[in-house]
């Protein structure tokens, strides 16, 4: 039955969280009974009218105080690990080429959502069922929440910061994508929707709704207007200006060492810090010479130049 008090579980986790949080009420709710049924029948028999035995006070109970705290911390703690394994799988993004990475990005007071084939929407998600979706989630301003209930997920959307939740879709409909953090005076109104589609009906969306280029494309674009491409060299592509900056190509997932001596992945959050705050972590034996670009390239295409920097792929980087 799904009425409009029912919540759909439209994704792969859904039941699960479902069944965690349906065993934590029923243990709380035995506890809960139990020690009010015991309060107020020990009320009822030793009330002041009543001429219960009163003797016998001082008898020690190891067998019943033993079996009741075993029995609530086995229950509790059997919720707990079951919670903290869920918890994890949640929170780690699946990796694999089937995964389907999509960019949402918060901002007063709105949902901008990118796809990887260039199309960009407001408010609106759309994805195939079935599909493993990574959301990549950052904010323009202040923190907001992104929030499916259908699916049982919620994150933080922080400024600065490249977050992710994923869901597998189980089922095709329409769902709500709430904000879930009061971020200002039209918090209520930043809604969107989730649409699941068959993956035939999702390729027919992704017909009509053609991008003239993707993201990657858009990324190269701009990789040249802002200059980019006068020191940073892309293998086949620019590069060779007067200033040495460090090669692009394959740099993406991979160790990069720097001039401190210690050694990140290349990231989306290292490439995007690197194009706002460059002398923040200096590839080693290259000078802090990169002018910062914050202020000056905005979330959107930050994820653009991100994803031009990743489909340039191991290159030989000269
Ligand atoms: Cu964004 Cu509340």
């Amino acid at each position: 039955m799904k009425g409009a008090l029912i919540l759909p579980e439209a994704s792969a986790y859904a039941s699960e969280v479902d069944w965690l949080l349906g065993a934590l009420a029923v243990v709380s709710a035995l506890v809960l009974a139990l020690v009010f049924g015991l309060e107020f029948y020990y009320i009822a028999r030793y009330r002041h009218s009543n001429d219960a035995d009163r003797g016998g006070v001082m008898r020690k109970t190891w067998g019943i105080e033993t079996g009741w705290t075993a029995a609530t911390l086995v229950a509790f703690f059997g919720l707990f690990v079951w919670g903290a394994d869920l918890y994890v799988r949640l929170q780690q993004p699946p990796v694999g080429n089937d995964v389907m990475r999509i960019s949402v990005i918060g901002k007063q007071w709105m949902w901008k959502v990118e796809y990887p084939g260039g199309q960009h929407e407001i408010n609106a998600l759309h994805v195939p069922v079935g599909r493993t979706i990574l959301l990549l989630l950052t904010s323009e301003d202040v923190i907001h929440d992104a929030a499916i209930p259908a699916f049982r997920i919620r994150h933080d959307v922080l400024p600065g910061r490249y977050e992710s939740i994923w869901f597998k879709a189980t089922e095709a409909g329409t769902y709500n994508l709430f904000c879930d953090q009061l971020c200002g005076t039209d918090h209520a109104a930043m809604i969107g929707t989730v649409t699941v589609m068959t993956p035939g009906d999702y390729t027919r969306w992704l017909a009509a709704n053609p991008a003239s280029e993707g993201l990657a494309e858009q990324g190269k674009r701009l990789f040249v207007s802002y200059g980019c491409s006068g020191c940073h060299s892309v293998g086949a592509f620019g590069g060779g200006g007067t200033v040495r900056a460090p090669p692009l190509a394959g740099v993406y997932g991979h160790p990069v060492p720097l001039s401190n001596g210690t050694v990140v992945v290349a990231d989306d959050q290292y490439l995007r810090d690197s194009i706002l705050m460059p002398g923040r972590q200096v590839v080693a034996s290259y000078e802090d010479k990169m002018p910062s670009f914050a202020g000056i390239v905005s979330e959107e295409d930050l994820i653009r130049l991100v994803a031009f920097i990743k489909s340039l792929g191991a290159g030989d980087g000269t």
